[in-house]
């Protein structure tokens, strides 16, 4: 694609910190994290910021891993905001008090995502691997609705906890959220050692998604539910961070700057960092940006597919994940060779009793969440 007819990116992750207190078995980080020692520092995040907004980002997304482990988060959600940046903090809620969330507030954050693991303490602290926590989670939920900001409930969903789709979006409507995702499970980074403990059965994912057409009937003009539906059980894939290169950014904590999530998984791209390349640079130039843009890459049977420019083949990563190739269509469309396949893994492993989850730094445990 040319660079003048580049789209600039709307949107920018910053992943401050890989550190997290929580465990949860499908975190789509890497398998091995970003150290402390290695994060960006507050004038490098205040310059990037500077940077994505003359590039014309409008949304800033501060991620991790958990962004409360920062010290510096009030300096970098100021910066975020003196960059005229809409500021989004992407939370756990563990190290956000009232007091701390008042302080970004006041500095210029608009906007907290709060993620919860279930509606129940028990099973929600069991799949996190942090007792204590869902608590605090509805605790910060409501300080951010008192405090006047917008509030999104986020809560990703897998074997243990699909049947309850109801109740997290009630529960999410009940803490006056404006938005609930109800997000199945990327099998990226963490989650991909865990598919066969997270993989719903195709009935459970059916009739979830049925659920969830009923709910935003019933819930319409009160929450905005979105849904990411399971890839193994689709049809047709997702345009996955909208088209690769076209619509956003993800900064890791130790500076590469990467298309996707996950696209460190995909061996041979090469990803240019802030600390030696502006981002202007790094979106219209870097090659791991220039590897899967547009259509050119593509081979059979998306190139000549009506919907190339649409779901611009589906996930390079998981076609990897799957298929062993990047370029190769994603498994999630019934167009791909591989996909009765991965329908069939996910069926094969979905039928699993026990649930056996592997967290970080953890023996496996068998949990009853
Ligand atoms: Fe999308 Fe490729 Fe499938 Fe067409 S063949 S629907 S472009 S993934
Ligand atoms: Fe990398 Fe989808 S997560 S392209």
């Amino acid at each position: 694609m040319p660079a003048e007819a580049l789209p600039a990116p709307l949107g920018l992750l910053a992943e401050l910190t890989h550190r997290c207190p929580l465990a949860c078995p499908y975190c789509s980080n890497p398998t091995t994290l970003e150290g402390r020692g290695a994060e960006l520092d507050t004038a490098t995040w205040t310059r990037v910021f500077g940077q994505a907004a003359a590039l014309g980002v409008l949304q800033l997304h501060l991620s991790g891993g958990e962004p409360a482990a920062r010290s510096d988060l009030v300096d970098i959600t100021a910066a975020a905001s003196a960059a005229g940046l809409y500021t989004n903090l992407i939370t756990s809620a563990i190290g956000i008090d009232r007091a701390r969330l008042l302080r970004l507030k006041q500095v210029g954050l608009d906007h907290v995502q709060v993620s919860l693991q279930d509606v129940d303490a028990d099973s929600a602290d069991t799949i996190a691997g942090y007792p204590g926590g869902h608590v605090r989670k509805l605790a910060l939920a409501e300080a951010v609705v008192e405090a006047g900001l917008a509030l999104t409930i986020n809560a990703v969903i897998h074997r243990a906890n699909i049947t309850r789709v109801d109740r997290i979006v009630a529960l999410a409507v009940a803490l006056g959220a404006g938005r609930v995702e109800i997000a199945h499970v990327q099998y990226y980074g963490w989650a991909l050692r865990n598919r066969g403990a997270l993989m719903p059965t195709r009935e459970q994912a059916m009739t979830a998604a049925g659920e969830l057409g009923a709910l935003r009937h019933e819930y319409e003009g009160r929450i905005i539910i979105d849904a990411v539906l399971p890839d193994y059980y689709a049809r047709r894939p997702k345009a996955c961070v909208g088209g690769w290169g076209r619509r956003s950014l993800n900064v890791t904590p130790s500076g590469r700057v990467l298309p996707c999530h996950a696209a460190e998984t995909i061996p041979g791209l090469e990803f240019w960092s802030v600390r030696d390349h502006p981002l202007e640079e790094i979106w219209v130039a870097s090659p791991a940006f220039r590897a899967f843009r547009g259509t050119g890459w593509m081979r059979e049977p998306c190139r000549s597919c009506d919907r190339r420019e649409i779901d611009f083949g589906g996930c390079r990563c998981q076609a990897l994940a799957i298929t062993g190739d990047a370029a190769a269509t994603d498994p999630a469309c019934d167009l791909s060779s591989h996909h009765l396949a991965m329908a069939a893994l996910a069926e094969q492993e979905a039928a699993a009793h026990e649930i056996r989850y592997a967290y970080r730094g953890r023996p496996v445990a068998r949990v009853r969440p």
